[in-house]
């Protein structure tokens, strides 16, 4: 649905969910991805909630699967919409390691950002990030977040304290890249 440079965004299929069983119970992506502690996740939970949901209709909203090479590799969403403010929070995991590092969660990001400020209007992006994942902040830096608080001592992650950093970016500080604004991200895919 939505061009990047090396990813595609597109909606989560039920063919995906064995990867992303996978993924779910890799403690080191948990941990990076923070919020809850890594807690064990089973195919049929992850299969009946998928099924919960394409039952009740509608659309995803703005969550999505990223794909790479014609691979699944992970998951990224805007989420927590105020539609008063035009606000709205940025998550994203990449579950396969092997795409860890090489450019391709900061190209989602970007995509990500676009659909936000061009297709959804917002007015500001923000997100939580533990403080100790260097790889995430050093991404959302260079798709233009900045640091804009942090919460010390926060988070308990693998066996000690660390700061919950928040970040943001307004729509004035978005520099959209010409490339996505000329590939027309909705594709029909
Ligand atoms: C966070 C995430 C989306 C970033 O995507 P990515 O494709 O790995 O990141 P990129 O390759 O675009 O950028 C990584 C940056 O960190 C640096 N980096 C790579 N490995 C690193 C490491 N082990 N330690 C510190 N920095 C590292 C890279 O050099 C690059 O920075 P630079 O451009 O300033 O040189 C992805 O790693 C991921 O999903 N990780 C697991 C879950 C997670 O952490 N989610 C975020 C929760 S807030």
């Amino acid at each position: 649905m939505l061009q990047g440079e090396k990813v595609v965004l597109r909606a989560m299929n039920r063919d995906d969910l064995e990867q992303l069983c996978q993924f779910n119970n890799d403690v080191a992506v948990e941990l990076a991805g923070g919020g809850d502690p890594p807690m064990p996740q089973t195919l049929a939970r992850l299969q009946a909630e998928f099924d919960t949901r394409v039952g009740q209709g509608g659309r995803d909203d703005a969550g999505f699967a990223i794909e790479a090479e014609g691979k699944f590799i992970g998951q990224c969403a805007l989420f927590q919409f105020d539609h008063t403010a035009h606000t709205c929070m940025l998550g994203i995991t990449i579950g396969d390691r092997a795409y860890w590092g090489r450019g391709y969660g900061r190209d989602a990001v970007r995509v990500l950002l676009d659909y936000a400020f061009r297709l959804r209007n917002q007015h500001r992006v923000y997100l939580s990030v533990n403080g100790n994942n260097e790889r995430a902040i050093r991404a959302y830096r260079a798709c233009g977040f900045v640091e804009e608080g942090r919460l010390r001592s926060h988070v308990w992650s693998d066996g000690a304290y660390i700061d919950l950093v928040y970040m943001g970016i307004l729509r004035t500080e978005w520099r959209p890249k010409l490339s996505l604004a000329e590939n027309t991200p909705i594709s029909g895919r």
